[in-house]
């Protein structure tokens, strides 16, 4: 499958995910021996317009372990000439002259299809609006629960935090849709649940899926829990206890002894640190195999071009 940009992780067929995964698996094993070289001639430029630790440090570190270079604006509101009132697709067409991949994180949803639509070199979506998508991240989510569970059919993942706006839920219930007897639990705030976009995706292909406001009888019968921020001052009806959806070690000991539990970070109170030492704590090494899987789409991309 030749992609030219990566916008949606819709984009992504089932036999593309597990080429991908194995590539992740080659990186991990060339980061290891000190990196490469290979793509020396390469540049990559990295334009955020919201902040960012994991996507934008991990893509550019996997730039320079490929052994290219990296052109970057960590704060593009201000430190781009969109302060001069230059729109989104002049800002691409001027960075596209100097850089062969453009990783972009844009504060509308549907940014990156905007760039892509004049880009003539690759865009990533590193993240549009708060209710768009984030798919490199969706495919570090995939690959760490293949890497943790060994299998990514007949798995039930939960959910949990306001997923109204997590647009890492939302790339990743698209990818978790294409695989076999999956059971998706959606747990949020009556107010937060998510969006019918992705329960009509669900529905189409027959993927099983609960939608629920509490994790009672969820938590203890699931293989991946993905817990996400709730923003305390959006929450309206002032009478949900958000507690109630943090993980602590009280939680912890209900859920199944092989369980993982994922978080894109960065995490505020949803998980108590006096979590992160057990073996089901996932987090850490999911936001580490974000490097692998970085080093591995833009190798695929580069490939693509040839
Ligand atoms: N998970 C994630 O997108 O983190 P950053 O906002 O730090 O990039």
């Amino acid at each position: 499958m030749k992609l030219k940009h990566i916008i949606e992780s819709q984009q992504f067929t089932v036999p593309s995910l597990y080429d991908l995964f194995e590539r992740a698996d080659q990186m991990k094993k060339i980061v290891k021996r000190g990196g490469t070289r290979d793509y020396q001639n390469k540049v990559m430029a990295t334009l955020f317009y919201k902040p960012s630790t994991r996507t934008r440090f991990s893509f550019e570190s996997a730039m320079y372990r490929l052994g290219g270079s990296v052109l970057s604006t960590e704060q593009a509101k201000e430190f781009s000439s969109e302060i001069e009132g230059e729109n989104l697709e002049d800002t691409i067409r001027i960075i596209s002259n100097y850089s062969d991949v453009i990783v972009l994180r844009h504060y509308e949803e549907g940014g990156a299809k905007r760039a892509a639509a004049v880009s003539p070199v690759p865009i990533i979506n590193a993240g549009d609006g708060s209710g768009g998508q984030h798919p490199t991240q969706a495919l570090l989510d995939l690959y760490t629960i293949y890497s943790e569970c060994k299998t990514l059919d007949g798995l039930s993942v939960a959910f949990v935090g306001a997923l109204d706006q997590g647009r890492t839920v939302r790339s990743l219930a698209y990818l978790l849709g294409k695989f076999d007897r999956i059971k998706l639990y959606f747990i949020a705030p009556l107010e937060m649940t998510i969006k019918n976009d992705i329960l009509e995706y669900l529905d189409e292909r027959g993927v099983s899926y609960q939608l629920a406001d509490s994790t009672d009888g969820i938590i203890n019968r699931v293989d991946v829990v993905y817990q996400t921020r709730i923003d305390k001052k959006r929450l309206i009806n002032k009478d949900v206890k958000l507690s109630q959806y943090n993980i602590d070690k009280n939680v912890l000991s209900k859920m199944k002894y092989n369980s993982i539990i994922m978080h894109p970070l960065p995490r505020s109170v949803e998980i108590d640190p006096a979590v992160d030492t057990d073996p089901r704590a996932a987090y850490f090494r999911q936001a580490e195999n974000g490097l692998y899987v970085r080093m591995a789409l833009l190798t695929m991309l580069f490939e693509n071009e040839e």
